[in-house]
């Protein structure tokens, strides 16, 4: 398309404001702006401001024929050792054959932290002040050490902080990792709108563009060639995290087992929710389908419903780690639509077209007024499209759910201060590291919330769980008394 055809195609579409600064723009930002204008589809913007933003009432999520899901319990609540044995062997058995992959999703924007640089690149560790990426990359060279198969590390950016997490890592040396095994991509981007629906500009010159949502990895996977490579290397299995909990397990072989035991397309890891209002998205079934619901889109009293029993009756938490497969996430690539209308679809028999819905958040977006002056609004003044990842759930065959242990695999970095914190983030830490030296017979002062009065760490590196670091402890010819300050690798 031609500089003439592009910029008639947006005043056909009624978003002609979107040039309305071109006169006065140097050659070089109006380059910019036609390579960010040719990267949005109007028509997708125009379905969007049709069904999520012009509709009176806005769109609600459909709350009906919802019950809670089934999840396989932890040994520990119930559930079957056995099973959990013969996934874990199966996990392992993957692993150790090279099908596995880690993807880290961090193109989020982080403001509620305010921190400001990628996410990744904060400290989090309580003694050493690892940044989250160390973490995760020493827990992934770990597992790969472990069973003979280094892992392939796939990690999502945004447009805005790309450049800065590849410069990290290149900084510090990939953390120890093969850089060739390190792959970094951008997820897409989606322009945000006024109420009218008129694209927003951030400055005369360039869209108010931002990330099209963690739902928006599936279409970059695909699209980054990431998916392909997968294939090429003979990975067909995908273990999704998020950058705000470095607890997290980045490759668990129990769950990859239940995963492919199950013939599972994509799977998922719950905790039961730790207060009603706690705020996580909950595992539902509906209409046969499992889906996520999220914590903002039911009400108050379904989440205080108990059962019978006095338990909490939507009590799966979701916390937002995934087992995805390739080939899923390829079919899942292929098209977006808006909210509701995907699942109808798939409802309606029609699998071939799963498609993922667009979210909408209404936000404070930074513009500018008739002048081109910069506005910076103090309350919402537009929206923003976002696609999440669990709404692909109800395409995928043979979904399973299982339990986590929430002090094992969950403590998220996502507020300053409060719950989900860096202090919380950090006392869990602690509190895990103390569990795993109690667990070998080793002194450590605690207070009643298991909290370790010394500050202790240990790498992934040493161990990663409570079994891997028991192994490595037993073989410790010296054992290291527990003083303030114990840090073992
Ligand atoms: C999310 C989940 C919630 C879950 C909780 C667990 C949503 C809407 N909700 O909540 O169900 O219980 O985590 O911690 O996701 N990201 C991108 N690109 C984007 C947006 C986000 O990569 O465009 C990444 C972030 O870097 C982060 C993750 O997705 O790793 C989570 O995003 P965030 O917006 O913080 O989700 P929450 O609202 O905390």
């Amino acid at each position: 398309m031609n500089i003439e055809q592009l910029i008639s195609s947006f005043r056909a579409a009624g978003q002609g404001q979107v040039f309305a600064f071109w006169d006065r723009l140097p050659a070089a930002a109006q380059q910019e702006l036609l390579a960010q204008a040719a990267e949005v589809d109007l028509a997708e913007v125009e379905r969007l401001n049709r069904t999520l933003v012009l509709k009176s009432g806005g769109a609600t999520a459909d709350l009906t024929d919802l019950s809670p899901a089934p999840y396989e319990r932890l040994p520990v609540n119930g559930g079957s050792s056995a099973k959990w044995a013969e996934a874990q062997a199966a996990g392992e058995a993957a692993l150790r054959a090279g099908r596995v992959a880690a993807f880290t999703v961090a193109g989020g924007q982080g403001t509620r932290l305010g921190y400001d640089g990628p996410k990744g690149t904060f400290a989090v560790t309580p003694l050493r002040k690892k940044p989250l990426f160390q973490v995760f990359a020493e827990k992934i060279k770990a597992v790969g050490l472990r069973y003979g198969r280094p892992l392939h590390w796939f990690i999502m950016t945004s447009h805005a902080n790309h450049a800065q997490t590849e410069a990290f890592f290149v900084q510090h040396k990939y953390f120890g990792l093969d850089a060739g095994r390190v792959h970094f991509f951008r997820q897409g981007r989606m322009p945000a709108v006024d109420f009218a629906g008129r694209i927003l500009l951030e400055t005369p010159g360039t869209l108010a563009l931002s990330p099209d949502g963690h739902g928006g990895s599936l279409r970059a996977l695909h699209r980054s060639g990431a998916l392909d490579l997968m294939k090429a290397e003979g990975i067909d299995t995908i273990s999704y995290f998020q950058v705000d909990n470095p607890i997290v397990r980045c490759v668990d072989p129990a769950f990859i087992g239940f995963h492919l035991l199950a013939g599972s397309e994509m799977s998922s890891k719950m905790v039961p929710k730790a207060y009603p209002e706690e705020k996580v998205g909950h595992f539902c079934i509906q209409r046969g389908k499992l889906v996520v619901v999220e914590y903002s889109d039911m009400p108050l009293a379904m989440q205080r419903e108990t059962t019978p029993a006095g338990d909490l009756r939507y009590n799966a938490g979701s916390i937002a780690i995934h087992v995805i497969d390739r080939e899923f996430a390829r079919r899942l690539a292929g098209g977006s639509m808006e909210k509701g209308e995907g699942r109808r679809e798939n409802e309606g028999g029609n699998a071939e077209v799963p498609v993922l819905p667009f979210h909408r958040a209404d936000k404070k977006i930074a513009t500018v007024d008739a002048a081109g002056q910069p506005v910076k609004p103090e309350k919402a003044n537009g929206v923003k499209f976002e696609m999440f990842v669990f709404d692909a759930l109800p395409f995928a065959r043979n979904s399973v759910v299982i339990e986590t242990g929430r002090a094992d695999e969950f403590s998220p970095v996502k507020n300053a201060e409060g719950v989900d914190s860096p202090q919380t983030c950090r006392d869990d830490q602690l509190r895990q590291f103390a569990r795993w030296l109690k667990a070998v017979g080793a002194h450590v002062e605690t207070d009643a919330t298991g909290l370790p009065a010394a500050a202790v760490e240990f790498s992934p590196l040493f161990g990663y769980d409570a079994a891997t670091f028991a192994e490595r402890w037993q073989q410790l010819p010296v054992k290291p008394v527990v003083a303030d300050g114990l840090y073992l690798e």
